[in-house]
C-alpha cells in the first residue's frame, strides 16, 4: 500500500484546490449541453424547478457527505469505505459504495467522451468558417451528418479518450489546478457575452425565461421528477466517488460546509445562464425545446454564424466546453485508477491504460447507436439514453443515498462532528436530519413514485 500512503501525505495545499477539482469535475456537459436538452423535453420550468430543490435539500447535503467521507477515508473510494467500514464495525457491502461508484463512472464516461467529441468537431467547423451557411435547415441536416458518421466520432472519442488518459497518466492535480482556474472564468465570459446576445438581438429572451422559470404544474409528471433528481446527481458529480477521491486531498482544517455550497452555486449559475443563453436562440430559430442531445449544437451554430467575429467566438466557446468536458471526464476516471493502483499495484499508467481503453470500446456502442445501431433499443431506449438513465437516475441516486445513510447512521457522531466542526450546533443538526431522513427519503420516493407512477 506504499502509493496509497503517498496519496494521504500529498494532501492538497488549501480549501481552493478541492473547490478547484471538484468545479472542474462539476462544470461540463452536464450543465451546457444537457441541463438544457434536458429542460426541454421534461417540461421547462417543471424540470428546473425539480433539479434546484433537489440540488438543495439533496445535492448539497449528499455533497457534504461524500466529501467529508473522503477526507476521513484519505484513500481511493473503495478502499476509503473499506476503510470506513471497519472502523465503524459496519459490514464491508458497504465497500460497494466505491465498486459501483468504478462501475458507473466507467458507464457515464463512455458517452460522456462521444459527446465531448462533438464539441471538438464543432471546433473545427467554427474553425473553417462553417456557421454561416448553417441557418434553418442545414444546422439540423449538419448535425446529422456528424452523427451520421461513424468513422468521424470515432476520430472525436479517441481523441478525448487519449488526452483524458494522458493527463491521468501524468498524475493530475498541477495541470488540473491551473487550467480549471483559467477555463472556468474564460467559460463563464463567453456564456455571458452569449447571454447578452440572446438578451438583446433575438427578440425571444422573455420566452426562454418563461420557458425556464414559470411552472406548469401538469408537467410535473413522475419522470419530469425523476429526470431532475437524477440530473441534480449528474450535475454535481455526485453519488459515484469522484468527490469523495477528490476529498481524500482535503487538509483537515478546511471547511468542508462552505466549499462545498461554493461549488454547488457555481454549477447552478452555469447552467442557468446557459439555459437562458440557449432557449432565446432555440426559439429565434424555430426549434422544439425538446429536440433532444443535439438541442445545442443544432441551434448555437445559427446564432454563432450570425455574430460579427463568430468564427472565433464560436472556437473559443466549443474548444472551451470540450475543455470543461475534459476536467469532468478526468474525475470519472480517478476513483477506478487510483484504486487500480492501490488494489493491484498497477503503475499508474498501466491502470489508466486498462480502464481507458476499456471505455473506450464500451463508447463504440454510442458512437454506433447514432447510425449503425440506431435500431438498437434497450427498455425503449436507444443506447446514449439507456446509458445516460440508468446511471443518472438509478445508479448516482442509489450511490448517493448509501452515502447519506452511511455519513448519517453509520459513521460515529463525534467523528463527523470533528469533520465539520466549522458548522453551528444548528447547522449541523439540520445536516444530519437532512443525510439520515430527508435525501434518503427523497430518493427513495422518486424512485418509487416512478416505478408506480
Ligand atoms: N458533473 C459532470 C457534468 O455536469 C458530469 C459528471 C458526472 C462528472 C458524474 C463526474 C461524475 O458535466
Ligand atoms: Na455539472
Amino acid at each position: 500500500m506504499s502509493s496509497a500512503n503517498q496519496v494521504v501525505a500529498k494532501t492538497w495545499a488549501t480549501r481552493w484546490t478541492f473547490i478547484l477539482a471538484a468545479t472542474g469535475s462539476a462544470v461540463g456537459l452536464g450543465n451546457i449541453w444537457k441541463f438544457p436538452y434536458m429542460t426541454g423535453a421534461n417540461g421547462g420550468g417543471a424540470f428546473v424547478l425539480t433539479y434546484l430543490i433537489c440540488i438543495a435539500l439533496v445535492g448539497i447535503p449528499i455533497m457534504v457527505a461524500e466529501t467529508t467521507l473522503g477526507r476521513h477515508g484519505r484513500h481511493s473510494p473503495i478502499v476509503s469505505m473499506l476503510r470506513l467500514a471497519k472502523e465503524n464495525k459496519a459490514s464491508r457491502a458497504w465497500g460497494l459504495i466505491g465498486v459501483v461508484g468504478v462501475l458507473t463512472g466507467f458507464l457515464i464516461l463512455s458517452f460522456y467522451s462521444v459527446i465531448a467529441g462533438w464539441s471538438l468537431s464543432y471546433t473545427i467547423d467554427a474553425a473553417t468558417g462553417v456557421f454561416p451557411s448553417l441557418q434553418g435547415e442545414a444546422a439540423g441536416e449538419h448535425f446529422g451528418a456528424l452523427i451520421g458518421d461513424w468513422k468521424k466520432l470515432t476520430i472525436f472519442h479517441t481523441g478525448i479518450m487519449v488526452v483524458t488518459g494522458y493527463i491521468i497518466a501524468k498524475g493530475i492535480h498541477d495541470g488540473l489546478e491551473k487550467s480549471v482556474r483559467f477555463l472556468m472564468p474564460a467559460l463563464f465570459i463567453l456564456l455571458l457575452a452569449l447571454l447578452a446576445y440572446s438578451a438583446f438581438t433575438t427578440g425571444y429572451f422573455l420566452e426562454g425565461l418563461k420557458f425556464l422559470f414559470t411552472v406548469d404544474f401538469d408537467k410535473i409528471t413522475s419522470e419530469a421528477i425523476l429526470a431532475g433528481m437524477g440530473h441534480a446527481f449528474f450535475t454535481l458529480s455526485l453519488g459515484m466517488g469522484a468527490i469523495m477521491a477528490y476529498g481524500a486531498y482535503m487538509p483537515e482544517d478546511a471547511n468542508i460546509g462552505s466549499t462545498v455550497v461554493t461549488v454547488a452555486i457555481l454549477d447552478t449559475l452555469v447552467a442557468l445562464v446557459a439555459g437562458m443563453a440557449l432557449f432565446p436562440i432555440v426559439f429565434a430559430n424555430g426549434m422544439e425545446p425538446s429536440a433532444g442531445p443535439g438541442l445545442m449544437f443544432i441551434s448555437l451554430p445559427a446564432a454563432f454564424g450570425q455574430i460579427a467575429g463568430g468564427e472565433i467566438f464560436g472556437f473559443l466557446f466549443f474548444l472551451l466546453v470540450a475543455m470543461a468536458a475534459l476536467s469532468s471526464t478526468i474525475s470519472l476516471v480517478e476513483p477506478a485508477v487510483s484504486w487500480m493502483i492501490e488494489r493491484f499495484d498497477v503503475s499508474r499508467p498501466v491502470a489508466t491504460f486498462i480502464f481507458c481503453f476499456a471505455v473506450w470500446l464500451l463508447g463504440m456502442a454510442t458512437v454506433f447507436s447514432f447510425n449503425i445501431w440506431s435500431d438498437v433499443m434497450i427498455f425503449g431506449n436507444n443506447i446514449l439514453d439507456a446509458l445516460d438513465k440508468l446511471t443518472a437516475n438509478i445508479l448516482l441516486p442509489g450511490g448517493g443515498m448509501a452515502i447519506a445513510l452511511f455519513a448519517g447512521w453509520v459513521m460515529k457522531r463525534e467523528v463527523i462532528r470533528q469533520e465539520l466542526s466549522h458548522m453551528s450546533d444548528t447547522q449541523f443538526n439540520g445536516w444530519l436530519w437532512l443525510v439520515r431522513i430527508v435525501s434518503p427519503a427523497a430518493v427513495f420516493a422518486i424512485f418509487l413514485n416512478s416505478i408506480l407512477g
